[in-house]
């Protein structure tokens, strides 16, 4: 399979200053730009819409990973998808119809991603999984960066992994929360795909970004 890929997500940039960091940590060699939605409803705080996201993308060519903490979701998914969201990722704890959330994001011409909470069984989304393009695999529980990955998580993203492989699909493993150079080992290892990183990517100024990232792909 492809080399592990990184998305720094710019929750943790420095907001005055977001298309200066978005360019800054794409030419640092970021792969995706991963981009935290939050509605201070379904997680505990608030953060970016999908007029930031608009004004963001002329500074980045990357593909634009955008994180849906919100709910509802259906009827934010067009303005994401209009404002430059390549990959659209929703929790299907936010509603009670996923299957109709995964299909209006690929309507919308987004890429459709899950995203599983820690507690969440990866069953929510057995009968999903064939039409989805990615699944998120939240190591923090989800409303604020800096927090501490959580070893159990690991054993989902091999269990993950080994179903989308016996399937045979090629639905992406992203793994998002306490990524550091450490836990990024385990990560990989389990088989994750693409690594969210955001104290990890951003600590230390811009001068940092291109070591922070070379240490989370493992030096
Ligand atoms: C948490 C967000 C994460 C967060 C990760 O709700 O989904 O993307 O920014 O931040 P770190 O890498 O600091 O745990
Ligand atoms: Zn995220």
């Amino acid at each position: 399979t492809a080399t592990l890929r990184l998305a720094p997500s710019i929750l943790s940039a420095d907001f005055a200053r977001l298309g200066e960091e978005v360019r800054d940590i794409d030419a640092a060699g970021a792969d995706w730009i991963h981009i935290d939605v939050m509605d201070g409803h379904y997680v505990p705080n608030l953060t970016i819409g999908p007029g930031v996201v608009k004004a963001l993308r002329p500074h980045s060519e990357k593909p634009f990973d955008v994180h849906l903490m919100i709910t509802p979701v259906d009827p934010f998914i067009e303005a994401f998808a209009k404002a430059g969201a390549d990959y659209i990722t929703a929790h299907p704890e936010a509603g009670p119809h996923f299957h109709r959330t995964v299909q209006a994001i690929k309507s919308a011409g987004a890429k459709a991603g899950a995203a599983l909470n820690p507690s969440t069984d990866p069953s929510a989304i057995d009968y999903v999984l064939d039409e989805l393009d990615l699944v998120l695999v939240m190591s923090v529980n989800p409303g604020f960066g800096g927090q501490s990955f959580i070893t159990s998580q690991l054993r989902k993203i091999e269990y993950l992994k080994t179903l989308i492989t016996k399937r045979g699909l090629d639905t992406i493993v992203e793994v998002d929360g306490g990524v550091t150079p450490q836990t990024a080992r385990d990560c990989e290892r389990a088989g994750a795909d693409v690594l969210v990183a955001g104290t990890a990517a951003f600590t230390g100024g811009r001068d940092c970004y291109a070591d922070n990232l070379k240490a989370l792909r493992g030096g």
